[in-house]
């Protein structure tokens, strides 16, 4: 299964990815570890992209389709894999369907993670990363509506999209992903 979790900063993606994980046997890619972990090692690619994230806002699309690219490239990610923060933009995501076609591969299904601004807020205060200031955190709400929020339409138009309430404990809302797990899952077979 090849699924892509959206949602604004703070929705549960990681949350919810580390419970896929064990479901779905798929490696989990987040480009935001993956920025971050560019960023500590101090790599070109980690000092561009420090430019954007410290400012809340996305990094350049040429600078993450690389970095995608060649880990969906992996062998590890050959029967699927969990994309967390990616895509992002529209561009983003027709460059991945591209690219999966090209491979005779697809997405499978998308799911949508809605939760309230306010607890959006409330989640970042008690957690406190880099980019967890108040400031920062307000402009990647701002670039989620912006530049994020459209692809929900794309992948609604393509009859992949499963929008899911984040609003509660993080085992109720994986009982509320398990079920678009399988519906994805018969939707990938009728096809
Ligand atoms: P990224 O790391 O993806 O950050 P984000 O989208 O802002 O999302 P977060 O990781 O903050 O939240 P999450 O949805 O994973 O929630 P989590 O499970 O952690 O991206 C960072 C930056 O990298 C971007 O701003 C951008 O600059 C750049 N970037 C990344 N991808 C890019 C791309 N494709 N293109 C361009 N730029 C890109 O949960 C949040 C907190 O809430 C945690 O403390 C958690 O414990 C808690 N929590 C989770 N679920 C619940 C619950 N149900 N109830 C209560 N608390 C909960
Ligand atoms: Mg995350």
């Amino acid at each position: 299964m090849r699924i892509i979790l959206i949602g604004p900063p703070g929705a549960g993606k990681g949350t919810q990815c580390q419970r896929l994980i064990d479901l779905l046997k798929v490696p989990h890619l987040s480009t935001g570890e993956m920025l971050r972990a560019a960023v500590k090692a101090g790599t070109p690619e980690g000092l561009q992209a420090a430019l954007a994230m410290n400012e809340g806002k996305l990094v350049p699309d040429p600078l993450i389709v690389g970095m995608v690219t060649r880990r969906l490239e992996a062998r590890d990610c050959r029967d699927g894999c969990l994309l967390d923060g990616f895509p992002r933009t529209l561009p983003q995501a027709e460059i991945l369907d591209d690219l999966l076609e090209r491979r005779a591969m697809s997405v499978d299904g998308v799911i949508e993670l809605a939760v309230p601004r306010d607890e959006l807020i409330r989640r970042m205060l008690a957690r406190k990363r880099d980019d967890d200031d108040p400031a920062i955190f307000a402009r990647r709400i701002a670039s989620f509506e912006e530049q994020t929020a459209p692809l929900l339409e794309y992948y609604d138009r393509q009859g992949k999209l499963a929008c899911i309430d984040g609003l509660g404990t993080a085992d109720e809302i994986f009982e509320r992903v398990k079920v678009a797990v399988t519906r994805f899952e018969r939707a990938t077979k009728g096809r």
